[in-house]
């Protein structure tokens, strides 16, 4: 990794619903467990990542960034949130609904100056970077990969998350041999996985023929109730007192010890 004292991971999927914002809230989470400082950019014009952090109002967000990208522009829109639990912190680069000005479609591969990657070039003083991206693969998620050390990849273990998998991997392919030749594939998150459904086996299996076993990260991610509930709360899922909650936590702790080593 080029950027070796600030790591950014793209969190990444063509469809929505397959978990982009939990599984970057459960790095997060992670994160400040072990006592890293995280930013958060929420790139996803929904703006859940920014209302389950309960992140505190700022006047600007992440799309006065998008529009000016400087250092005072980027600083003056960082805002902190309730996940102050420590030992770390995470800090939001915080969503606006008019974020989606930014997402007009553009021919895949053709050119573009991207935004946030100069914006974030000029910030220091995180551990580690985390975009949760829009469910499409448009303009908004390419600035993210363009920004990006690392993408991580999310699906559900269904036909159609196949399908949004390859698609993904070309953009992230596209992205590399265009804008930005840092960016590596940093695996695949199968999430929302029921171990005792047929289909899901089937599904897994695909994948993994697919895309190359050591592609997919392990283990996969279940299907937990504890994943809502710490939705609901506010809270990191680390928080959430049940053997689905620390089964999850424990997951999403490996996951981050795997992307800190690439
Ligand atoms: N592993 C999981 N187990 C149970 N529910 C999950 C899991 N992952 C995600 N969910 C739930 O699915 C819904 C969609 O997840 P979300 O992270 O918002 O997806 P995306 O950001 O890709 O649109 C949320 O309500 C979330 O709580
Ligand atoms: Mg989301």
């Amino acid at each position: 990794m080029n950027n070796k004292a600030m790591p950014v991971v793209s969190i990444v999927s063509l469809k929505g619903g397959v978990g982009k914002t939990a599984v970057t809230l459960g790095l997060a989470g992670a994160a400040t467990s072990r006592g890293l400082a995280s930013l958060v950019v929420d790139l996803d014009p929904q703006g859940n990542a920014t209302s389950i952090l309960r992140t505190h109002s700022s006047k600007t967000s992440v799309a006065n960034v998008l529009e000016h990208p400087t250092r005072a522009e980027i600083e003056g829109a960082l805002t902190p949130c309730d996940w102050e639990i420590g030992p770390g912190e995470v800090d939001v680069l915080a969503s606006h609904p008019s974020v989606i000005r930014f997402d007009s479609w553009t021919h895949p591969g053709s050119a573009f100056t991207p935004k946030l990657a100069k914006a974030l070039n000029q910030l220091d003083g995180y551990d580690l970077v985390l975009i949760d991206c829009p469910p499409s693969l448009g303009a908004l998620t390419r600035e993210a990969l363009a920004a990006s050390d690392l993408a991580l990849i999310v699906t559900t273990p269904s036909y159609f998350g196949a399908q949004g998998v390859e698609r993904a991997i070309a953009e992230v392919e596209e992205i590399r041999k265009g804008v930005n030749p840092r960016l590596k594939l940093a695996g695949i998150v199968v999430n929302r996985v029921r171990s005792v459904a047929e289909e899901h086996q089937y599904r897994m299996n695909e994948l993994g023929t697919l895309y190359g076993k050591a592609a997919i990260l392990k283990p996969f991610l279940p299907e937990r109730i504890a994943v809502t509930q710490a939705e609901g709360f506010g809270t990191p899922v680390n928080e959430v007192k049940t053997p689905g909650g620390r089964e999850v936590a424990r997951i999403f702790d490996k996951y981050l010890s795997t992307l800190l080593r690439m």
